[in-house]
């Protein structure tokens, strides 16, 4: 089915001028980027994004990574978008990521690991929500 999945390039990506490779992968797999705009998140939009790891031990360095440059955030539509971008990127820690993948590519580190995507369609629409206005969606 057509879904609609969140991304993020995260700082370190967006530091090392990936930007345009990353999109690249995501349009010769299918994936249309409906939204998007590069912002540099406040702490407190940081760690309302990341609520749900509240209590992991790592939330605070995830949080402080997130904010310690701009962030490229995009809305991604396609059949099964996903799954698709999941694979797209490979594995959250990079040296388990399969070769190929953004993350084997790109990421540095399981905090650098320079992309975020939504993990089920429930928390897409969450995570969409969470940084545009459905006006500000632009799918077919
Ligand atoms: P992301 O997909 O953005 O979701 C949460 C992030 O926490 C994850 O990518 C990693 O960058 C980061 N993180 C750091 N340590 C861990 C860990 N042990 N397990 C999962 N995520 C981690």
């Amino acid at each position: 089915a057509q879904e609609r999945t969140l991304s993020i390039i995260k700082p370190d990506a967006v530091a090392k001028n990936v930007i345009g490779e990353i999109y690249a992968r995501f349009e010769k797999n299918g994936l249309r980027v409906v939204a998007s705009k590069m912002k540099q998140l406040s702490k407190q939009e940081a760690e309302g994004f990341y609520a749900v790891h509240r209590e992991r031990p790592f939330f605070g360095a995830l949080v402080n990574f997130m904010i310690s440059g701009p962030v490229m955030i995009q809305v991604l539509e396609g059949e099964g978008a996903v799954l698709k971008n999941r694979d797209l990127m490979g594995a959250t820690n990079p040296k388990e990521a399969a070769a190929g993948t953004i993350r084997a590519d790109f990421a540095d580190s399981i905090d650098a690991n320079a992309v975020h995507g939504s993990d089920s369609l429930e928390n897409a629409a969450i995570e969409i929500a969470y940084f545009f206005p459905a006006t500000d969606v632009y799918g077919r």
